[in-house]
């Protein structure tokens, strides 16, 4: 199947799973298994959650993939960090070319992040990691943002 398509099919699943009666977290945790499974590029997905207790602070939410230490990261550190702070998706061809860059695994080669909000204030992101070089494009972010659309409702 093609890309577009996966992404269509997944969309629609996951239109219908939040329609019924599940937490932010059963929704967050439900969409990074299907994504990791369908997507073969989609080598590690999670979100990070903007701390209601800690300023300027990203928390792990919800993932799939190789364990990783990084259970906060403080807005500016990392990919993640820099998608927090400037509120922008980072879309990173090739993640040795990255300065400021905190590796999860000796693996991963590419990487999107995608922030996430309610209403227009920022309540996190979703994050990708893949073992192929160049794995994301526009199209990545487009499906990414309708995802985090779609749930950030029932999380905020
Ligand atoms: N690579 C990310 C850290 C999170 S892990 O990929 C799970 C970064 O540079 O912010």
């Amino acid at each position: 199947m093609a890309k577009q398509d996966i992404f269509n099919t997944l969309l629609k699943d996951f239109k219908t799973y939040v329609s019924k009666t599940h937490t932010g977290e059963e929704a967050m945790t439900y969409i990074c298994q299907r994504i990791y499974e369908e997507l073969d590029t989609y080598d590690w997905v999670g979100f990070y959650l903007v701390s209601k207790t800690e300023d300027k602070m990203l928390n792990l939410g919800p993932y799939v993939g190789e364990h990783t230490d990084h259970i906060k990261i403080p807005f500016g550190k990392g990919i993640c960090g820099q998608t927090a702070e400037s509120q922008e998706t980072f879309l990173i061809d090739d993640v040795s070319k990255e300065d400021n860059y905190i590796a999860c695994s000796i693996h991963v080669k590419s990487e999107i992040v995608v922030p996430m909000f309610h209403n227009t204030h920022m309540i996190g992101q979703i994050d990708i990691d893949s073992s192929t070089i160049n794995a994301f494009n526009e199209a990545d972010e487009i499906f990414l943002k309708e995802i985090c659309s779609l749930i950030s409702p029932s999380i905020h």
